[in-house]
């Protein structure tokens, strides 16, 4: 017998399943999709203190090949909150020794988990990896790729803030290193999705050939991105990546791009900063408008993470109810 909490939950899900069983792009999400785990995230979030047993008896490995804090923490809380077993592999896995990611994650599947969540230094990982698994498998960030988690929970900050179901009128600029971001396509997808226009300001050298097909506003000058803007979404400079070697300095890159007080005032002014984490402070967004600035959301995108991770492992973890997932084995 569930309690009343759980009950609620059923109750907000009113039998709603999501249309995939493995989540690796925000291409694969419809918008129907999307309201059913914006609805659900939000009551769990009403819940954030309360230990669910919703997915008593499933397991979740997490395999991260990639530092992290934010994503592996909450998949990991999320699982925990479910009531799952949760076990976490990385950099010292036997991949280390020469195997590959194919027969590591093969062999995870054999233990009869629900979730595997992989964060990949290559793009394209869980995609590839979803066709020969049973359990479903969650992209926590595949290189430049994608990070589909991350773009769910910065729309569910925006739609909150905005008590909307779209992003229609709303105008999100975007700053930074777009070329090296997984979090940017994820997000520009979902954005367009929901009917955003999306301005994007970065140095020449961070933007993709043909940027403008992808159907956003390019502008050189971030001023001008940044004028009234709903949203202002500043990225990392992705040093790990290389990114260093395409701009002049990262001093002058925060003088030409960060986001400091006077940039975020020209924005509308009930306008939002957001930022997925890790800030580097100083060069993406100056000190002044830290985490905890009354126009900052970063600490409400992060509590969102958890609510859309729950939800995801809950949805997901119970599709096999009904249905099992096809698969190609090797
Ligand atoms: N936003 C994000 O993916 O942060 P982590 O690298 O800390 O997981």
């Amino acid at each position: 017998m569930s309690n009343i909490r759980e009950q609620e939950l059923i109750t907000v899900r009113n039998g709603r399943d999501v249309s995939f069983f493995d989540l690796y792009s925000i291409d694969q999400l419809t918008l129907t999709d999307i309201e059913t785990i914006y609805d659900i995230a939000r009551k769990f979030r009403e819940h954030k203190t309360f230990k669910f047993s919703l997915n008593k008896g499933c397991s979740q490995v997490n395999v991260f090949f990639e530092n992290s804090t934010r994503t592996q923490a909450s998949f990991d809380l999320a699982a925990k909150n479910l009531s799952m077993d949760t076990v976490s592999v990385g950099s010292s896995s036997s991949v280390g020794k020469g195997e590959n990611y194919l027969d590591t994650v093969q062999t995870l599947d054999a233990y009869n988990v629900k979730t595997l969540v992989i964060r990949s230094k290559e793009a394209g990982v869980a995609e590839v990896l979803s066709r020969h698994v049973k359990a479903s498998i969650l992209n926590a960030g595949d290189w430049w790729h994608e990070h589909p988690t991350q773009a769910l929970l910065d729309g569910l900050t925006m739609l909150d803030y905005f008590k909307s179901k779209n992003l229609k009128g709303k105008t999100i600029t975007i700053v930074g290193d777009i070329l090296h971001s997984r979090v940017f396509w994820s997000l520009v997808r979902l954005c367009k999705k929901l009917g955003a226009t999306v301005r994007v300001a970065s140095p020449e050298t961070f933007l993709p050939v043909h940027a403008e097909k992808f159907g956003m506003e390019i502008y050189d000058n971030v001023e001008d991105a940044i004028k009234d803007a709903d949203v202002v979404y500043a990225l990392r400079v992705q040093e790990e990546r290389g990114s260093n070697g395409f701009i002049p300095s990262l001093r002058e890159y925060s003088k030409m791009f960060g986001i400091s007080r006077a940039r975020l005032d020209l924005a509308k002014p009930d306008a939002i900063l957001m930022h997925p984490g890790p800030v580097i402070r100083d060069i993406d967004v100056h000190s002044a408008l830290s985490a905890v600035d009354s126009q900052s959301h970063i600490l409400q995108q992060v509590e969102n993470g958890l609510a859309v991770r729950k939800t995801l492992l809950w949805l997901l973890s119970h599709r096999y109810d009904g249905q099992e997932k096809t698969f190609t084995r090797k």
